[in-house]
Parts: structure tokens; C-alpha cells; sequence
């Protein structure tokens, strides 16, 4: 095992700690004979493992059956994994962004070498969701998938949602949980959950693994206000990643939605993840659980290790389907949630509709209540809400620069994407 942090530790516990159901459902015993890492640990229990510094010295061991790749970032776990596998020696890895990012090189080479690539802990922690797409819904064509799979943007949102925090205020609560690192440009800008993303669409529709077509939005812009306003028409704010098979191509898009209350993963919260699939057979199945967290990604990590010792370990198949294009988020559909900062003028409103009714978008819902007084004009606007049907992005694109250029708006108008989740 290369890494000694917070999920190579998890598996050593675990490992320890369950030793005799693992051994049981593997039908052998699981030995962590030999770690790497950049620091020896004297308060962790290695064990039998013998300990050195040389990640890459282990990784070309031809001795093992199964190196696990623990260390995060790109390069050096590149370079762990692309050994391992070039010596035939399988591996489990929690690497998300090695994966979304050469895992069609990595896949290619565990087929070509015979040997096999599990990633179970690098898509929402203990969630079973690569097994639940490569296994238990094989039968299934998949219509579309969404998930939460970052925590610390969940946490974020939840705080801001329920104790009416700025996203700030949030943030700076999650860095003192632990819950987001001190830059946390990764987590919030949304790269992390378009490197899941990326995995979950490979898998679901068989695309091969496209990051660069995944379009990314964070969370960083979302205000109290628009959760407020979300809340009133029965939405609640979730950041998702959406991957939809179409007519014309699959989407694959990161950012912030808004989800009906009444759906259920509206209403998962705080840190934990989940992943909703459609299933042409199954119908939805909702996954939900820790996305993170030591002993909770061990789980996934231990489950690829024991499919490996008992014989049962799956490496997907053929990941690059060329017949579906991925389509650009200009030609995906959506609902619309727009504020619209205006003067408080009559007309206004009617302006907005024309516009929006001209490009055949109709409006679902809206709100045009509170004034306000803008501090430098000191003039009183009023925001007004808007939630649209569903309509291509690049017509909502057109309409909101139109609408941007009337002289009754006076600021930004913010545009956030509605989903309802549902086939229908
Ligand atoms: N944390 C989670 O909840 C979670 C969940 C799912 C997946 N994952 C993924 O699992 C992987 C590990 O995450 P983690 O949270 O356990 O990370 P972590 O706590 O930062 O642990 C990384 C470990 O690897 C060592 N390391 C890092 N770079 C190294 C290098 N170049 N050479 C040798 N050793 C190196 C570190 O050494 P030092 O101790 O000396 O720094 C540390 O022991 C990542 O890919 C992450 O995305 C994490």
C-alpha cells in the first residue's frame, strides 16, 4: 500500500478490525505485507507490513498481487498505478483524478496486462455506486444519473441553507470541521466532483473518460438570497453532477441545481453523498452515504480487495463508446431560475415575459415582492424571480443577454439551472 494518511489508515483499521468477515468472503487471508510512504508513522499500527519511503520502489515490486494506491494527486499515483499494472500486478486506487484523467490509458493497460484497475473509493466514498454500475445494474440502459458526490460543497450549501449562513461564513465553518481543506478551490469550484463525474459517465454510458468535456461550475457564486427565493417556489439548491444520454449525445455538467424538495436527494445533507440512476429497467435507484472520511473509503478500498482475492474482480469493458458524442452544455436543456436585479417601475415585469415569451420559454413560476434601495444609486429595484420551462441553454443564453441590456436592470442577473429528476 502507497500512503499512510487518512484512508491508508482506515484500511489498515479495518482490515484489522474485520479481519475475520473479510476473510471469510475473500477465502483467503488479506496481508498488507509491504507500505510506502513519505513518513513513517510511529503511532500507526502497520502491523506485519514492513515500512519504507520509496513509493515507486513498491510499486514495481514483482512480488505482490495487489498494489493500493493511496497517495492523492496526479503525478507520482500516476506513475504507482502505470507500474503496478505494467508489472501485471493489479490495483485499487481512491484516485479520483488519476482516473478521470488517464483512465483510458489505465484501463487499457490492466486489459491488455490481464490484470485489474478497482476504483470503487474514488466516487462518493463508501457508496457502492461502481459496483452498482458495472454490476448490479448491468442489465440496464442508463437514461441518466445525478449526484452529490462532493461533501464539502453538500456541507456548504446545507449550512447556508438551514442556518441562513453567506457561502463565507459556510466555508470558513467547513475549514474548521476538517470538512475543506485551506485552499479549497478543488472542492468548491466544482474539479472534484467533475472528476467523478467523469467516471460515473464512462461507466453509465460508455463514453471513456472525458474530463475535458464535462462542464464545471462551483458553488462560490450561490447567495442566501437565492436559497431563500429557491425555497419559496419548493426548491432546495443541491450542487450536482448530471450525466443524461440524449438523442443528440450525452451531458455531462457540474453545478448548482435546483431540485424539488419532494425529491429525496434534495434532502441529503450536510457531508454525506448520493448518487441517483435512472435505469430503463430498474427505474431510479438512489445510492446515499459517507462520500468521505478514513474508515468509510477503507470500506470501498477493502471491497475491491476482497472481489480481487476471491476470483470475482470485474474490470469494465471497452469504456470508449465512439457513436455517443458528448454534447456542449450550449446544446443542453434545463429549466431556469433567474434573478433579475430591476427598477421598481411598472412594466418591468411584462418586458422580462415578452422577451422570454418570444423565444417560446415559458414561465413556471415567479416572485416579485421586497423592495430594496441599491446603496450607490439609491434608487429602489426590486429582484424579480423568474423559473422557466425546460429550453436550450443557448436560447436561456440569448433571452439573459437581452434581458441584461434592458435599461431597468440594474445589476447581474443570476442564472442557476432547475432539474426536476424525473423522466417525465
Ligand atoms: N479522505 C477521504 O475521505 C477520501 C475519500 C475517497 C477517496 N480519497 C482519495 O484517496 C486518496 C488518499 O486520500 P487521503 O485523504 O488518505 O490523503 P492524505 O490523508 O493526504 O494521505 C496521503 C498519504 O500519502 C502520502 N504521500 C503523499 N504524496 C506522497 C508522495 N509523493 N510520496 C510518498 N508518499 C506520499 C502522505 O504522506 P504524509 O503523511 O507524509 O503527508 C500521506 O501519508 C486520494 O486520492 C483521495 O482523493 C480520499
Amino acid at each position: 500500500m502507497c500512503g499512510l494518511g487518512t484512508v491508508a489508515q482506515g484500511v489498515l483499521n479495518v482490515l484489522r478490525d474485520n479481519v475475520d468477515v473479510i476473510t471469510q468472503r475473500a477465502g483467503r487471508e488479506i496481508l498488507l505485507t509491504q507500505i510506502a510512504s513519505r513518513n513513517l508513522k510511529p503511532d500507526v499500527n502497520l502491523g506485519m507490513a514492513e515500512f519504507s519511503t520509496d513509493v515507486l520502489a513498491l510499486s514495481k515490486r514483482k512480488d505482490l498481487d495487489v498494489v493500493v494506491e493511496l497517495i492523492g494527486g496526479e503525478e507520482t499515483a500516476l506513475e504507482i498505478v502505470r507500474n503496478a499494472l505494467l508489472n501485471r500486478t493489479s490495483v485499487v486506487t481512491g484516485n479520483k483524478a488519476v482516473v478521470a484523467l488517464h483512465g483510458n490509458e489505465l484501463l487499457g493497460l490492466a486489459r491488455e496486462q490481464g490484470c485489474y484497475l478497482g476504483f470503487e473509493a474514488a466516487v462518493a466514498g463508501a457508496i457502492p455506486i461502481i459496483a452498482a454500475l458495472t454490476r448490479s445494474l448491468a442489465g440496464n440502459r442508463v437514461d441518466w444519473l445525478a449526484g452529490i458526490i462532493n461533501g464539502t460543497s453538500n456541507f456548504i450549501l446545507t449550512a447556508m441553507t438551514e442556518e441562513g449562513r453567506s457561502f463565507d461564513d459556510a466555508l470558513a465553518e467547513a475549514q474548521r470541521l476538517g470538512y475543506a481543506e485551506a485552499d479549497p478551490t478543488v472542492d468548491v469550484a466544482g474539479i472534484d466532483a467533475a472528476h467523478k463525474l467523469t467516471i460515473l459517465a464512462a461507466l453509465a454510458f460508455g463514453t471513456g473518460f472525458r474530463f475535458a468535456d464535462v462542464y464545471t461550475e462551483g458553488i462560490s457564486e450561490i447567495t442566501a438570497e437565492d436559497i431563500n427565493y429557491a425555497g419559496q417556489l419548493g426548491y432546495r439548491i443541491k450542487h450536482l453532477g448530471i450525466a443524461r444520454r440524449t438523442e443528440a449525445g450525452v451531458e455531462a455538467r457540474v453545478h448548482p441545481t435546483l431540485v424539488p424538495k419532494r425529491q429525496l436527494i434534495a434532502n441529503i445533507d450536510g457531508v454525506m453523498n448520493a448518487v441517483l440512476v435512472h435505469g430503463n429497467a430498474a427505474g431510479p435507484t438512489l445510492y446515499c452515504g459517507a462520500g468521505a472520511g478514513g474508515r468509510a473509503s477503507a470500506s470501498a478500498v477493502i471491497a475491491d480487495l476482497v472481489e480481487l482475492a476471491r476470483g470475482t474482480a470485474y474490470l469494465p469493458l471497452e469504456t470508449s463508446n465512439t457513436s455517443l458524442d458528448m454534447l456542449p452544455v450550449e446544446d443542453t436543456q434545463s429549466g431556469y431560475y433567474l434573478r433579475i436585479p430591476s427598477l421598481d417601475q411598472p412594466g418591468v415585469f411584462a418586458k422580462v415575459a415578452t422577451l422570454l415569451s418570444e423565444r417560446n420559454i415559458s414561465i413556471e413560476a415567479a416572485i416579485q415582492r421586497e423592495q430594496a434601495i441599491n446603496t450607490q444609486s439609491q434608487e429602489a429595484w426590486v429582484p424579480i424571480v423568474i423559473l422557466t420551462h425546460t429550453v436550450t441553454e443557448r436560447v436561456m443564453n440569448g433571452v439573459i443577454a437581452q434581458v441584461q441590456s434592458l435599461p431597468e436592470v440594474v445589476g447581474k442577473i443570476t442564472r442557476l439551472r432547475v432539474d426536476q429528476l424525473s423522466n417525465g
